[in-house]
């Protein structure tokens, strides 16, 4: 794993869209794990640029979200697939029929969840995925005490998470709902790359428990530790907290990969 800090929030965005730009241009027929939330709604704001500035191209490529939302349909404005087509999706050139979510609204959901590992699957697995990281600890929906070998699966959200997404539903709690399909653990750790992106000082005291402290079921994106090719992306006000801050500088100001991004130090 290698943390990058770097100054400030729309920098560590920047970063993460540079990224996932650069190895879309490498492989068109990318497979990428999306994630939803308010950390992410830049790097969306920042490929939809890419594409109309650059022509960055979708056509190609394919998108499985980490999760949504059991019991509101896909039109519903706090919907993770209305998140992403707004977002992202109808925004650029992606064939609708190449994005994928889980759909919160199956009759059977348990068969839902094995049809959606089974397509990924399909699909060849995923070879980048986005991951932003809940005040719980959370990725995915993986809330605390998921199995670390965890497959897509229905789960129930922890209060922290239910309080973190209040201001989605009008600020309430109660509002939010109380459950989701989301990729397992497992699942995730299955992708070909991870790139977490992290900011803002409410996540400085979660973070350095990620990635710095033991691996545990009780911070599930501490279990990021055993994936072979994951990078964090973080900015100063998330770094707060971390103990090793002088050596994840020392990555990025010397690492031959990182050297044509110097200029966002
Ligand atoms: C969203 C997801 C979650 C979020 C996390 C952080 O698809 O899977 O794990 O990444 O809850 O959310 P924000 O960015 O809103 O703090």
């Amino acid at each position: 794993m290698e943390v990058i800090i770097l100054p400030n929030q729309q920098k560590a965005a920047y970063l993460v869209a540079q990224i996932l730009a650069k190895e879309l241009r490498a492989q068109p027929q990318l497979v990428l794990g999306m994630a939803t939330g308010r950390t992410m709604e830049p790097v969306y704001h920042l490929l939809v640029d890419l594409h109309q500035k650059t022509g960055l191209d979708f056509s190609q490529c394919s998108t499985f979200n980490l999760d949504e939302y059991i019991g509101i349909p896909a039109e519903h404005p706090c919907s993770y697939r209305h998140y992403m087509d707004e977002l992202l999706f109808n925004q650029v050139n992606i064939p609708k029929a190449h994005t994928h979510l889980p759909n919160g609204m199956a009759t059977d959901l348990a068969a839902e969840c094995r049809r959606y590992e089974a397509a990924i699957t399909g699909a060849g697995g995923i070879d980048l995925q986005l991951l932003g990281i809940g005040s719980d600890g959370h990725i995915g929906f993986n809330e605390p005490l998921s199995s670390l070998r965890s497959r897509t699966r229905e789960k129930a959200l922890t209060p922290a998470t239910l309080e973190q997404n209040a201001p989605m539903f009008g600020g309430d709690p109660a509002n939010v709902p109380r459950r989701a399909i989301t990729m397992g653990v497992g699942t995730i750790l299955d992708s070909r790359r991870c790139l977490m992106l992290v900011t803002g000082k409410s996540k400085a005291s979660i973070l350095a428990k990620a990635v710095e402290g033991p691996i545990s079921a009780m911070v599930t994106a501490s279990a990021l530790q055993l994936h072979p090719h994951c990078q964090v992306i973080v900015d100063e006000d998330a770094a707060l907290e971390l103990q090793e801050i002088e050596y994840h500088r020392w990555v990025f100001a010397n690492e031959p990969e990182w050297a044509e991004f110097q200029d966002l130090a």
